[in-house]
């Protein structure tokens, strides 16, 4: 066995690019992302930086395989799969990719997308259910991300959909945070937090880092952003992608 000298790279990128084509629009075609090479290894946050509209969140989305890349590669590391682990997210099926995000990758939205019927503990257990944790032992898990949260205990069983837009950002974290995803995506998770649950956030991201996650993330809170980011990856406005 070799020593680890290196932190392992998870997130590898190369030649990336993103443009989307407006159908109805009489094919408008909208360059977001050009030619983008970065690499996320453990113990990273990598802070995606620039203007409003310069394509942060359609990266996020296309390394959770939610938009395909136009072009380019988006490889990760499945820590969980025999044999190879690098995963060519572009290439993979669609079965492939729920694995992935079951198992590999998480993504913190910047709104909650709320299962209705289920109450806010259920909706943070899920991610740790289906990783075979068992109904417990996921809703213990929790009850203690949602309690450092500070989410009063009298919502834990009601469903998030009438929750407050900071209280369903804090689920939202939780329920991202729980499933022990070795990358995790998140898109501006303070935004909607007063200051005692950002330095609660800001708290539990260091402690995923300190766990060997690697982060990428956008965070407009510069305070925040400080306390996170170990690394920042500008992105380029859509007008100096010639
Ligand atoms: N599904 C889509 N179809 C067409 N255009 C899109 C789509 N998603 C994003 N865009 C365009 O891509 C560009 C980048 O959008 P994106 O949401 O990634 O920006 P952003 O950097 O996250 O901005 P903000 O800081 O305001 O959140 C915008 O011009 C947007 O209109
Ligand atoms: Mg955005």
């Amino acid at each position: 066995m070799h020593a680890e000298h290196h932190p392992q790279k998870l997130v590898e990128v190369r030649g990336l690019g993103k443009m989307f084509t407006l159908h109805n629009q009489g094919g408008i075609r909208l360059p977001v992302l050009r030619a983008m090479d970065f690499d996320a290894t453990r113990g990273e946050c990598l802070v995606l930086s620039g203007p409003s509209g310069t394509g942060k969140s359609t990266l996020l989305r296309c390394l959770y395989g939610n938009y395909l890349a136009t072009e380019g590669s988006i490889r990760l590391r499945d820590t969980s799969a025999e044999g190879e682990p690098w995963v060519e997210l572009t290439h993979a099926p669609e079965q492939r990719v729920l694995k992935l995000r079951r198992d590999v990758i998480g993504y913190v939205s910047q709104f909650l997308r709320a299962i209705p019927r289920v109450g806010a503990l259920d909706v943070v257990a899920d991610p740790l259910q289906q990783r075979g944790a068992s109904h417990e032992e996921a809703r213990a898990r929790a009850a203690e991300l949602l309690a450092r949260l500070n989410l009063p205990r009298r919502l834990w069983d009601l469903p998030p959909a009438t929750f407050s837009g900071g209280e369903q950002q804090r689920v939202n974290i939780a329920r991202g945070l729980i499933g022990g995803h070795p990358i995790l995506l998140l898109d501006e998770p303070t935004a909607s937090l007063d200051a005692d649950n950002r330095a609660v956030v800001v708290e539990l991201i260091r402690e995923a880092l300190a766990e060997g996650r690697a982060l990428i993330g956008i965070f407009h809170d510069e305070a925040v952003r400080d306390a996170v980011a170990t690394r920042l990856l500008p992105l380029q406005p859509a007008s100096a992608l010639a």
